[in-house]
């Protein structure tokens, strides 16, 4: 078992909607610490940058459009094994395919609208982090 930190995203689907506390409540409740969190409006070339990874995948457009289309809320998430236990308590990308009780399950609306982002590997999330957050703001 490690301190891993973890970049979270939650989506415009989610802010529309004032889900952020109940969000967070599942983060807090499964241990994770919010130690850096910051509302903003992305531009696109933000979120173009963000999912450049996706850049070739068929949804990638909608995707940017989608991300930009509100405001989102950037956070760092870090306790044991920080990665793999948000991943957890976020659910399946797609809603559908989603367990009882995680956050996709209960407040995703799309496999688009999915309510949440959370990186997919340590490496990743590092970067993700930097993309985001300068050190100074993440206090544990
Ligand atoms: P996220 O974890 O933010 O990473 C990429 C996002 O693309 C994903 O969540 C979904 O919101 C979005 N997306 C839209 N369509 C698909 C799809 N068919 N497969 C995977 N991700 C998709």
């Amino acid at each position: 078992m490690s301190i891993e930190r973890t970049l979270s995203i939650i989506k415009p689907d989610a802010t529309r909607r004032n889900l952020t506390g109940l969000i967070n409540a599942k983060f807090e409740d499964a241990g994770l610490k919010i130690i850096g969190q910051k509302r903003l409006q992305l531009t696109r070339t933000m979120a173009e940058k963000f999912y450049e990874i996706h850049k070739d995948r068929p949804f990638y457009n909608d995707l940017v459009d989608f991300m930009i289309s509100g405001p989102v809320v950037v956070q760092v998430l870090e306790g044991e094994n920080a990665v793999k236990s948000n991943r957890a308590v976020m659910g399946s990308t797609n809603p559908d395919e989603a367990n009882e009780g995680t956050i996709r399950k209960e407040f995703a609306e799309s496999i688009e609208a999915n309510s949440v982002h959370g990186s997919d590997s340590l490496e990743n999330a590092n970067i993700e982090i930097s993309f985001f957050f300068a050190n100074i703001e993440l206090v544990a």
